[in-house]
This record gives C-alpha cells, structure tokens and sequence, in this order.
C-alpha cells in the first residue's frame, strides 16, 4: 500500500532486524518497500550479518542510524523504546543460530535485545541450508516461536547458496511484506477488535433502474471497494451489514449480512427506514442519480411508434446520502464520489460534493477506463465535511479500506 498523505494517522513504525545470511541483500527490497509505503524503518543488522550487507547500505536505505550494540545509542536502553515504539518486528534471514537465541531469550545484541523486550507482532523469516532447517533442534525451535505467536514465514524450496536444491530458501521481498501486511492488518490496534460493539452498514454495487421486465439502466460498479470496507470492518470486530446492488455474493466476507437492493429506490428505502439502528455508514456504491419515469410491466417491442427512436423520459433519484445523514445526524457517514477530469478537477469536484452531501468524510476517486470501477486497486483522497483533504491513499481496494476503517475507528472508539 502507498499511503500518499496522511494528515489522520501516523506511519507505521518497523524494525528490520537482519540475520548473517547470504539472503541479507533481498532484505534491502524490504525496507525499500516499506519506507516507499512511508513507514518509518528501523534496520537492526547483527555484527556478523554486515559481511554480507554494510552499516552503510542500511543507513541510506532506512535513513536513520543501524546500530548492532546495545551501547551504540546515546542512552544504552536505546533497545526499549525501539521494542515499544515499534508496530512490527520483521526478521530476515533468520538463521539457524538466530532463531535458537530468540526461542532462549539470549539478549546478546541489540536485535535480540530489542526482540526480547517486544510486545508488538514479530515476524520470521529464516533462510539457512536444507539441512540446517529440517534439523530437528531447529524444527523444535520454530515449533516454540510459533507457539509463543511469533509469525513465521516458511521458507520456500529452491536453489541454495551451497549449489544445494531444496527447502531453506527466503521468499522474495514481495512476498515478506505481503505477509507483515497481513500480520499488521490482524494486528491493528494491538489486535483487539476494537469496533466491537459499532454497527455498521455498507451499501456496495452499482444499482439497476429498470426500463421493462429485460432491460435496465445500470454502471460497471462491482462492488469490490464496499466488499473491502465489509471486510476491513469485519476484521476489526464491527457487526456489518451490507446493502448490495447487483454484485456476487462469493465477494463478500463471511460473518455480514446481506440485504439486496438493486434499485436506487430499493436501496434508498431500506437504507432510510434502518439506517438509524447503526452507528457508521460507509456508501460505496454507485447509485444511479436517474431511472426512468415508467417501468413498464411487458418487454417494449419495436413498433411503428417507436420507429424513428425512443426517447426514455429520466426522473431524479433520491439522493440516498445527503437524505441520510440530514435525517440521522448521530449516524457517522463515509461517502464515495467517483468523479473523471485531471486530478486537481476532481479533487475540486469531490470537495464540492462533500459539503452539498452532508457527510463526514468524502473518499473521492478518480474513475475512467481500468480505473475505480471493477479494478483491484484504487486511488483515494478523502476529504472532510468542509473539503478539507485529510488522507491520500492508495493500494489494493483492501488496503484502501483499512486505512479508510483506521480514520473512523479513532472516533468511534473514543464515543464507545
Ligand atoms: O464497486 P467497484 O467496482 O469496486 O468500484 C468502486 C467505486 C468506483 C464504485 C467506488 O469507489 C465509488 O466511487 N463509489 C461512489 C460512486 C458514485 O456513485 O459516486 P457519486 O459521485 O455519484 O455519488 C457520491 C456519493 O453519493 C456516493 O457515496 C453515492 O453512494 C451517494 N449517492 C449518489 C447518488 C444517489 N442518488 N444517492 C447516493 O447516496
């Protein structure tokens, strides 16, 4: 994920602690894939880890100091605020001797130190010979870390250093901050599932106006960016219901429940009788602002009537949003605009959005060809209520729901 700006939560703090493996280089992936996410890094290389990777490579990388000594600090428990500051503790390569320190609780260094003094998530990830890694002495090492709920990363099978093929081979970069996104996005707020309690409802898709019984007027909403808010709010313990128009069920999280409204005006019924029983109301989907003024029972046929065209008369929807939060002022609700121009139009599009919509929060989203719609990834800057931009992010539309769920959680937990 790339968060681009972020004026409503503070970057993520990592430590990067590296072993004295050959794998050592792939490491610098890892913290170059973290400081472009705009985390703050901390690289904790062991003494004999830098014959393979230097001080130096580190300091450029992480852009801050890569000390191995406890006593290379100003304060000689330099290893304690790094252990409580951190969110995250991702170890690469661990070795064979490493891991054994960490399962003894040896403090001989300052990453075995600082990993000793850790309450936040720690991640493995070892990297050693084929031999070495099915040792029994090293199995029953791991078996200890996992059990102690560190997060080991298994190795894959592969060429080795030695010329050896087999298993002991460390996962490429990607696939290791991958993993401490997963541990980290399980882990929010200490892993508590701190929206327990908070009902929240999604309206995701895109709605259907019907014109007769086999046509409709409709849009390419798939419902991957409300299924990604369903999920992110789910993870942190929220009791979600989702208002889905027109998407695949097989997208959604499981544990939500689902209400069907594939109409503007299915949607908007439902949403306005029951929208005050929730506390949080994340509108994603893509509500036709139209439908056209008849529905007509039988299929409309070619006709003498009709034969020089057929002009369909469009009646306004109801705006679902703006009718809601006027009528439910205690209900915290997070808008989307889907808006197409250059980047400063739509930011000024969806700015003007937010204070004719009544809403706290406005996530506006460039949308065109590949883009928004139907897409994996997304691009949003959202502003307050005012236009005021708070956050830019972008990623996976998961990604970009956690951090969307981050910046409401804050206020919904402190009114809990
Ligand atoms: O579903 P995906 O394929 O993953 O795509 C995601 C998305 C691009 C659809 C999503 O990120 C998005 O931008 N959703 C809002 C789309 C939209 O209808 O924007 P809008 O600018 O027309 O509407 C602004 C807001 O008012 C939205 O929160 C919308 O839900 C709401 N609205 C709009 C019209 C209406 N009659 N009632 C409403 O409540």
């Amino acid at each position: 994920m790339t968060v681009l700006e972020n004026a409503g939560t503070p970057p993520r703090r990592i430590i990067v602690g590296v072993g004295a493996g050959i794998a050592a280089y792939k490491v610098t992936g890892v913290v170059r894939q973290f400081t472009k996410a705009g985390d703050t890094v901390r690289v904790i290389p062991t003494q004999a880890s830098l014959n393979f990777v230097g001080q130096t490579t580190w300091q450029a990388l992480s852009g801050g100091p890569a000390h191995t000594d406890v006593f290379d600090g100003d304060t000689g428990v330099d290893h304690v605020e790094a252990a409580r500051d951190a969110d995250l503790i991702v170890i690469a390569p661990a070795t064979a001797d490493l891991i054994a320190k960490i399962r003894a609780g040896i403090a001989s260094d300052l990453l075995t130190t600082t990993v000793l003094a850790a309450t936040c998530p720690v991640v493995v990830v070892p990297a050693m010979h084929t031999a070495m890694w099915e040792n029994p002495a090293t199995q029953d090492n791991i078996g200890v870390l996992k059990d102690r709920g560190m997060h080991v990363l298994d190795p894959e099978v592969g060429d080795l250093s030695s010329g050896d093929t087999g298993a002991g081979r460390m996962p490429e970069p990607e696939a290791i901050c991958e993993f401490c996104e997963a541990v980290l996005a399980q882990s929010s707020f200490g892993g508590k599932k701190d929206l327990t309690g908070v009902r929240a409802f999604v309206t995701a898709g895109g709605t259907r106006e019907p014109i007769d019984p086999v046509r409709f007027i409709g849009n390419h909403s798939s419902g991957k960016q409300g299924a990604a808010i369903a999920q992110a709010l789910t993870e942190r313990g929220a009791d979600v219901t989702v208002f889905a128009a027109n998407i695949d069920p097989g997208i959604l999280p499981s544990g939500v429940t689902v209400i069907n409204t594939p109409s503007a005006i299915d949607m908007y019924e439902t949403v306005q009788s029951v929208a005050g029983e929730f506390d949080l109301g994340f509108f994603v989907a893509a509500v036709a602002d139209f439908r056209p003024a008849q529905d007509w029972d039988q299929k409309v046929k070619k006709s003498s009537e009709n034969a020089d065209g057929w002009a369909l008369q469009l009646v306004r929807n109801p705006d679902i949003l703006r009718e809601t939060a006027s009528r439910y002022p205690h209900l915290l609700c997070f808008g989307f605009a889907a808006e197409t121009g250059d980047e400063a139009q739509v930011l000024e599009f969806g700015k003007a959005k937010a204070r004719r919509k009544g809403a706290r929060y406005i996530a506006i989203n460039q949308v065109g060809k590949d883009q928004g719609f139907g897409t994996d990834t997304n691009r949003v800057s959202v502003v307050d209520g005012a236009g005021t931009k708070v956050l830019s992010v972008a990623g996976t539309k998961l990604q970009v729901a956690r951090a969307l769920v981050d910046l409401v959680a804050v206020q919904l937990v402190k009114k809990n």
